[in-house]
């Protein structure tokens, strides 16, 4: 699905990312963990084509993209759903779903099924949704963009506990019933390894670790020295 070899990047003179390389499988699910500022949204960006490359390659399903004009990125299967969940606030939740789609499995309606509450809240402004339902309205617009391949970059930030349930959930189901591939970055460490089969661990812009999830979730010296005690402790 994903081959990322030697990719260095980062924004101006400013040098983020160092000699990163993963691959992804297909259908494949992959936690990127990894403290405040190390690079995870960074390594995101730099597939989407946002920041400066400074070198290494990115193949998508085979066909290299690290040198395309990120506008035709998701046209080659990347969906991004940043961390700024940037919705149209404008726009009603149907319009913000609609007015970028490709032909493919997921439709309206399908998304819908998938978020329940979008459909409640189909006529809504995006600027009338909680942060949860905002963030499930982020995820359903990258799904309408029909990806062979999902970023999500804290989809459970700042989000309550019940929601956090929900989407979480939402995410697992997008996984194992649909197939789709993932990289999910999460400071809810515990979760994004409930929800993830391999794991990398960025530090600096390097990975320093890669495990399998269920490896990790128990590895609770790793997980403290990358990605905090409050998050371990978590996870125990
Ligand atoms: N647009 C930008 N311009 C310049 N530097 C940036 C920009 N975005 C991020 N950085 C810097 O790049 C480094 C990595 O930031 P990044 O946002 O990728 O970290 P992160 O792991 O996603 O952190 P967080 O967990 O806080 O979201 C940091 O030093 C940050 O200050
Ligand atoms: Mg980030």
């Amino acid at each position: 699905m994903l081959r990322v070899r030697s990719l260095s990047a980062g924004y101006g003179d400013a040098s983020v990312l160092d000699d990163v390389s993963f691959e992804l499988e297909d259908g494949g699910a992959l936690a990127l963990l990894g403290r405040n500022g190390m690079g995870k949204s960074t390594l995101l960006a730099t597939l989407m084509g946002h920041t400066q490359r400074r070198g290494g390659s990115i193949a998508l399903r085979g066909r290299p993209v690290e040198r395309l004009a990120p506008h035709l990125r998701p046209g080659a299967g990347f969906g991004w759903v940043p961390q700024e969940r940037d919705i149209f606030p404008s726009l009603t939740v149907e319009e913000n779903l609609t007015v970028a789609a490709r032909r493919g499995p997921w439709t309206l309606a399908r998304v819908y099924e998938l978020f329940p509450r979008l459909r409640e809240r189909r006529a809504n402004l995006g600027s009338q949704l909680s942060g949860g339902e905002q963030q499930m309205l982020a995820i359903g617009r990258a799904l309408m963009l029909n990806p062979a391949l999902v970023l999500l970059d804290e989809p459970l930030e700042g989000l309550a506990p019940v929601i956090v349930e929900e989407l979480s959930a939402a995410i697992r189901r997008m996984v194992e019933r649909e197939g789709l591939a993932i990289i999910l970055v999460e400071q809810h460490a515990h979760i994004a390894l409930g929800l993830t089969r391999d794991a990398i661990v960025l530090e600096r812009g390097r990975i320093v670790h890669r495990a399998p999830s269920a490896a990790l979730a128990q590895d609770h010296a790793t997980l403290e020295r990358y990605v905090g005690l409050r998050v371990a402790a978590k996870a125990a």
